[in-house]
């Protein structure tokens, strides 16, 4: 299905991209893992018969490497993953977040996915186009209150994905977003995944969310966003028009002749 095609997971050191990996190389594609953690980069990369490229997505300095890299090594690329992230891990308090914690954060979830995009663009226009999923989450939809910063960068990335949609469309690029809830991999604390379970709280596997995934990098269509829940398939979420005299929707909106 995906033989000659040479696909970038960010995060496939583990979790969801781990998985993804494991689903894209199972049809045919040449996977090439991202990653900050080397030892598990690695490791995923011999797993599936794919190559490594140790970086932080936050850096767009990283970005030129691994590109450059990626096209020396596999002549280019076709497809890409964009779902290295991270949680705050300060629960709540907004106010007792630090400057580091916030750009880590922020680094992984958002600058990650629009350096990346901005790489990728020119690289998979020169292979007549090409595919891109981000993993946003069900907090990029609904307030989480016990991680707004999270929710913040995660409300962030689908908005990207809504914009750019329509926007790479003549570059014969798609771009999409899958938004998981609760999902079994080790960004999940062994003690909040065993509350969920003790409480029958359903708890979606990282496989089921390789093959959405692996839907939106085949499929026609761009600009969507997939709610990704245990017990039920993938569902395009659809937005709501904004009420008022120019409520014309998600698309198609211009600024009035003569706005600056
Ligand atoms: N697990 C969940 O419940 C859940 C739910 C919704 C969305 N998500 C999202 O799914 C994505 C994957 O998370 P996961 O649950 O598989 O977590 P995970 O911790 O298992 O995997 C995340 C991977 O991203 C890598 N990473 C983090 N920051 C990085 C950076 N700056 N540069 C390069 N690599 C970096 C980590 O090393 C790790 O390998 C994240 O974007 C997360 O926000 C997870």
């Amino acid at each position: 299905m995906l033989e000659g095609k040479v696909a970038i997971v960010t995060g496939g050191a583990s979790g969801i991209g781990r998985a993804t990996a494991r689903r894209l190389a199972a049809v045919g594609a040449t996977v090439v893992i991202v990653d900050r953690d080397v030892e598990m980069g690695r490791a995923a990369a011999a797993e599936v018969g794919g190559s490594f490229e140790a970086a932080d997505v936050g850096r767009s300095v990283d970005w030129a490497r691994v590109l450059a890299s990626v096209t020396r090594r596999h002549g280019g690329v076709d497809l890409a993953h964009l779902n290295a992230g991270v949680n705050t891990g300060v629960w709540e308090a907004v106010e007792s977040m630090t400057d580091e914690q916030y750009e880590r954060i922020r680094g992984a979830n958002l600058d990650g996915v629009v350096f990346g995009v901005r790489a990728l663009i020119p690289a998979l226009s020169a292979r007549g186009g090409g595919a891109i999923v981000v993993t946003s989450s069900l907090a990029g939809l609904v307030a989480f209150s016990r991680d707004p910063i999270y929710t913040a960068t995660k409300h962030a990335v689908v908005g990207l994905v809504r914009a750019l949609g329509p926007a790479l469309k003549d570059r014969r690029i798609t771009i999409n977003a899958v938004c998981p809830g609760i999902t079994d991999t080790p960004l999940l604390a062994e003690a909040a995944r065993q509350e969920l379970i003790d409480s029958n709280f359903p708890i979606i596997s990282p496989e089921q969310i390789a093959d959405a995934v692996l839907s939106c990098l085949t499929g026609a269509f761009t600009g969507e966003v997939y709610v990704c829940q245990a017990g039920a398939p993938p569902v395009a979420f659809k937005f709501r028009g904004v009420p008022g005299p120019r409520a014309v929707g998600a698309e198609g909106m211009s600024p009035p002749d003569g706005y600056v």
